[in-house]
């Protein structure tokens, strides 16, 4: 579970990039958060996940702080960030070994778990390549696969599909729904509304810092408007 609690921030003074923003994303659900370039989708999941400081207000992360508790609340959620060109020197088994050290999974589980998300994703035989030699979507892929190794209960990811070919990409809406049919929690940003559409139990909307809308497709519909398209209400409550 996220519960964001009034938080505010600014990059430069008097101009608030995100304006008191309120949400829960709930255990079981799949919460798709959209909304044009430079809402602040980023940097909200940024202050979720402990990487920028939060000015007013607090987020917990099942019910711990990313404030007060930082260590904490990151063993709680599995991160997949919106650009993949990290730790570039590393082979791809090299990071994700890493990444299980950091976070102490055992030797078993992590052989098991990599095994099993290496091959589904179809990068099994590229682990050890240096992450500098692959292609977007496989930085993408092996960004995925280390953010699913602890086994966390809250997934938080930027743009995850974002050069995913159709079949990762589908593999990993998969994922996202066993994980959450199984009482977890994945909180997603995205600009594919077809994707948002099919794959949320709720969406929210956030527009220039403020949350704009959250609800189901129907509600949204209810509110604004019956019989339009998730691309037509976007369009129009966001301009
Ligand atoms: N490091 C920074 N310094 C100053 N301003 C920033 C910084 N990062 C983001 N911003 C500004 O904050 C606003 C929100 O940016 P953010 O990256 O959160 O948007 P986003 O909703 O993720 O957009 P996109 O859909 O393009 O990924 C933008 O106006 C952006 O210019
Ligand atoms: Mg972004």
């Amino acid at each position: 579970m996220i519960q964001i609690k009034n938080i505010s921030k600014s990059y430069v003074k008097e101009k608030k990039t995100i304006d008191d923003l309120n949400l829960e994303i709930k255990n079981g659900e799949i919460f798709g958060f959209l909304g044009p370039n430079g809402a602040g989708k980023t940097t909200t999941i940024k202050m979720i996940t402990g990487i920028l400081d939060i000015d007013e207000g607090d987020i917990l992360i099942d019910n711990i702080s990313i404030k007060e508790n930082p260590i904490k609340a990151k063993k709680e959620f599995g991160f997949v960030p919106d650009s993949p060109d990290l730790f570039l020197k590393l082979k791809g088994i090299e990071y994700l070994n890493f990444l299980a050290d950091i976070y102490n999974v055992s030797k078993e589980d992590r052989k098991n778990r990599i095994e099993k998300y290496s091959k589904m994703f179809d990068m099994f035989d590229n682990l050890n390549d240096r992450i500098q030699s692959y292609s977007h979507g496989m930085r993408q892929k092996i960004i995925v696969i280390g953010a699913m190794l602890h086994n966390p209960k809250n997934w938080i990811l930027d743009e995850p599909m974002t050069g995913l070919d159709p079949k990762s990409a589908h593999d990993l809406k998969v994922l996202m729904k066993e994980h959450s049919s199984k009482g977890n929690c994945v909180f997603f940003s995205t600009h594919v509304l077809e994707v948002a559409e099919k794959l949320c139990d709720r969406i929210g909307i956030i527009n220039k810092g403020k949350l704009i809308f959250v609800g189901t497709y129907e509600e949204m519909k209810k509110k604004f408007k019956e019989d339009a398209s998730l691309e037509d209400l976007f369009l129009e409550i966001t301009e």
